[in-house]
């Protein structure tokens, strides 16, 4: 048949992730190795040690990848790599390594766009997902409402003027002294489960504002205030609350979530408004980005979408935070149509790159 296989490699935040995925939409593999214990030990991202930790694993991550799907790197027909947005150390270390193969073993190279990509891969899950389509990616780094006219033809509708969701999430996390081992947003979506999402009457950003940009600083700083005011002790972490502390902070994550997500369903109805007179055959709402794993999101954006005749994608979790299948299924739709690059020389010096 014409099927042919990509490898993809994701290293533009604190996750190095490879995948091999076939044309035909079937993932052969997919390895992600995570910082979150790094992060959690140090409270952040410092892009040196990033790049570090991308540097130890990159190598054993993307053999892994091809020993799993059991490819070799002659069975390939092309890498793909992102390219960016993200922190440049740590893009390079995932660059050099396409770079690398692709050099050895004479392949072209597919530079990636990250939120393309989270986009994108909702075509690989949805294989009626025509285009136009509209997607809203929502991330630790971006919020974007966007309108998928074609195959890297893409009208942004809104973005964040400030923070994204992810990092109110992030945020409200680590101020609520939650277990940051795992991500902050899943911690935050648990404990919100105990609250009263009407207990804190936080205000909904940009009310006054009708477009569809986001904004979250405001909420952070909301948040923060509440937290103050109502004496959670936040250096103790919550498995040793008081239940009575407990129950506060899980009003607050609660009363956070209910309005945080208000924001993107406010925003997605007016977008979908404006793109449907750009575009009166779109029937597809993609929800991807980290955030989207959360199930309260999809459930309200799901309630959105129904009102206005649409439907809602959404990625399984595993594919809606950083992977390598989103940045190799990208390669693969760009590879299609010859979009790429040739194959780099095969003694390139490292530092060159
Ligand atoms: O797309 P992603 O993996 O990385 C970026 O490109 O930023 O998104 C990571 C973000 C983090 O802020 C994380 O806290 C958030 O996605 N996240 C969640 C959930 N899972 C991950 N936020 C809320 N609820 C979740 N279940
Ligand atoms: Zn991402």
């Amino acid at each position: 048949s014409d099927n042919f296989v990509i490898l993809g490699i994701e290293t533009s935040c604190d996750d190095t992730a490879a995948a091999v995925v076939r044309s035909d939409g079937e993932i052969l593999s997919q390895v992600v190795s995570s910082q979150a214990d790094l992060l959690a030990r140090y409270g952040g991202v410092a892009p040196k040690m990033a790049e570090e930790a991308h540097a130890q694993v990159i190598d054993k991550v993307v053999q892994e990848a091809l020993d799993k799907a059991n490819v070799k790197e002659l069975d390939l027909s092309a890498v793909a790599v992102t390219i960016g947005p993200g922190l440049s150390l740590c893009l390079r270390v995932g660059v050099q390594k396409a770079r690398k193969i692709a050099g050895t073993f004479n392949l072209p190279i597919v530079g990636v766009h990250h939120m393309e990509a989270h986009a994108l891969v909702a075509r690989l899950t949805e294989q009626e997902l025509q285009f136009p389509f509209m997607a809203l990616l929502i991330s630790g780094g971006h919020n974007l409402l966007i309108l998928a006219r074609d195959l890297g033809q893409y009208v942004q509708l809104g973005t964040s003027i400030d923070d994204a969701i992810g990092e109110a999430y992030d945020k409200t996390a680590k101020w609520l002294g939650l277990d940051l081992r795992r991500s902050g947003g899943p911690a935050v979506e648990e404990l919100a489960r105990e609250g009263d999402a009407e207990a804190v009457k936080f205000s909904v950003p940009m009310k006054q504002h009708k477009d569809c940009n986001f904004s979250y600083a405001g909420l952070k700083t909301q948040v923060r205030l509440a937290i103050e005011s109502r004496n959670v002790r936040a250096e103790i972490p919550i498995s040793s609350a008081s239940s009575e502390d407990r129950s506060s902070r899980a009003d607050i994550a609660a009363s956070f979530q209910r309005v945080a997500v208000l924001h993107l369903e406010e925003r997605c109805e007016r977008a979908i408004e404006w793109a449907l007179k750009i575009e009166p055959s779109i029937k597809y709402l993609v929800v991807s980005g980290g955030v989207a794993s959360n199930k309260y999101v999809r459930a309200r954006l799901n309630q959105v979408v129904k009102k206005t005749g649409l439907k809602l994608v959404c990625p399984p979790p595993s594919l809606c935070t950083d992977n390598g299948v989103m940045i190799a299924w990208t390669g693969i739709e760009h590879f299609r149509v010859g979009r790429f690059d040739p194959p780099p020389p095969a003694d390139e010096p490292e530092d060159t790159l």
